[in-house]
């Protein structure tokens, strides 16, 4: 993105921080409160020639360059000339802090022969435990500044890979550390992500060890996860937990019938979490709830591409996934109803090893078959929604935080057809430029597509 520094025209009456101007297209995903769902998700608001005005880190206005122009003179004015100019993407389900990489168990999967994942879950127990604090800080951040470099602006970290209280403690206590990196993180609980091996027979008793844990974790996350899945615990033992988080002032969301159907998706809706994530075998009576709710339905593609689940028998041999409904269908089914629906990308080092928004918002088109629009929807809005900051970014609008990024393309369609590179161009983070793409920036100037001929 070219930067100018303006000669200010004094005659023009007011006074901002930052001009954002000439982009070829604003997205401003703005929508009805409560974020995009059903036919909305398709009603993408995109202003050609687009501008926006920021003042204290705050968005002023939104419009078209010669609107702005006429309206507000700034200090530093930022051309977009032939970039798209969308909000800060808003990753809503993140295991950001863990020690260790998967990336052998994975080859098992390739050969068809996988380890179940809580046993993975399992193994990243032991890594974690074998990190100091200052690694599992350096690697957060390393990681945070991937994120933020892909267009991530804010991001939901979940703890859940301590085997005991001290390690679940102190992968709280990092990610609330990490306040002074640009990338905003709002932190969730997850100590009852599965059953550590010495309560094995004693869910239970665990079950109350998380819950004993819960004041401490409280001054530390937001949020509590609780995993309702057969990898995970019962509806009673979520119930029990997910009410003690409550009572400790905490928000809820769910792992939600990932490996089967357990009710999770209904159960979230029930409970007034505010996320039920995964749903691979949500039922549609509890995805009616869900709708009825609001309770936002998050999306992982990462996990169902790099578990190949909709490659049957990958690998050769006979297939040993367990067989899912068609997700597209399902998917397809949640825009039907109603459900309001936010992509993320799961990043854990065993199910979904990306921190890229940019790669879960392709992957979401490509395995989902979701149009340009909602992809969009579901990525900036709907994710903030799912945070409980839709009022305060998500979206381009007056009063919301200046988080924007600029790409290198002109259309916002290219972000979802193009894959496998960075196409971010500039990331500004409440108003300040915190990060700039150094490769491939501005190639396709003013080009345009054309109307396809038939
Ligand atoms: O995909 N509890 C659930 N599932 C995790 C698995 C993470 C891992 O494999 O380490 C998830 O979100
Ligand atoms: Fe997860």
């Amino acid at each position: 993105m070219e930067t100018r520094c303006a000669d200010p025209d004094l005659s023009v009456p007011e006074a901002v921080d930052l001009l954002v101007v000439d982009a070829a297209e604003l997205v401003t995903c703005r929508t009805a409160p409560g974020g995009a769902r059903g036919a909305d998700l398709d009603r993408l608001e995109i202003i050609p020639r687009g501008a926006v005005a920021i003042r204290g880190g705050r968005i002023v206005a939104v419009g078209t360059t010669e609107e702005l122009r006429r309206t507000f003179r700034a200090d530093t004015v930022l051309s977009a000339a032939g970039r798209v100019v969308s909000p800060g993407l808003v990753d809503p389900h993140t295991h950001l802090v863990h020690g260790g990489s998967r990336h052998v168990e994975w080859e098992h999967l390739l050969a068809n022969r996988p380890r179940s994942i809580d046993d993975g879950i399992r193994t990243t127990f032991e890594h974690t435990a074998a990190a100091s604090a200052e690694l599992l800080r350096a690697r957060a951040l390393a990681d945070l500044d991937v994120a933020l470099h892909h267009g991530t602006t804010t991001l939901e970290m979940k703890s859940g890979y301590g085997r005991d209280r001290a390690v679940e403690m102190r992968l709280l206590e990092v990610a609330a550390g990490l306040r002074d990196h640009p990338v905003d993180v709002v932190s969730t609980f997850f100590g009852a992500q599965v059953l550590p091996s010495e309560f094995r027979g004693r869910s239970g008793a665990f079950i109350d060890s998380i819950i004993d844990m819960l004041p401490e974790a409280a001054t530390l996350a937001e949020y509590c996860d609780v995993c309702l899945d057969p990898i995970g615990f019962t509806l009673a033992e979520c119930t029990r937990l997910a009410e003690a988080a409550r009572e400790a002032g905490m928000g809820i969301r769910v792992h939600a019938d990932q490996t089967g159907c357990a009710g999770g998706a209904g159960f979230a809706a029930d409970i007034g979490a505010a996320s039920a994530d995964h749903l691979d075998y949500a039922s549609e009576a509890d995805l009616r709830k869900m709708a009825a709710s609001g309770c936002v339905a998050v999306l992982v593609p990462g996990v169902t591409h790099h578990l190949l689940e909709l490659i049957p028998g990958a690998g050769g041999g006979t297939p040993t996934l367990p067989v899912k409904g068609f997700l597209p269908s399902l998917v397809a089914k949640m825009v039907e109803l109603g459900v309001c629906i936010a992509v993320s990308t799961d990043y854990n080092p065993g199910t979904s090893p990306t921190l890229s928004m940019q790669t879960a918002m392709q992957l979401a088109a490509r395995l989902f078959r979701l149009s340009y629009a909602q992809v969009w929807h579901m990525a900036t809005i709907n994710a903030a929604k799912s945070l409980g900051r839709d009022h305060d970014r998500g979206s381009l609008e007056p009063g919301k935080i200046a988080d924007l990024v600029v790409w290198q393309v002109p259309e916002h369609g290219m972000v979802l057809n193009r894959f496998g590179t960075n196409l971010v161009d500039t990331v500004i983070r409440a108003g300040e430029v915190v990060a700039r793409n150094p490769v491939g920036s501005g190639a396709w100037g003013e080009e345009r597509s054309l109307t396809p001929t038939t």
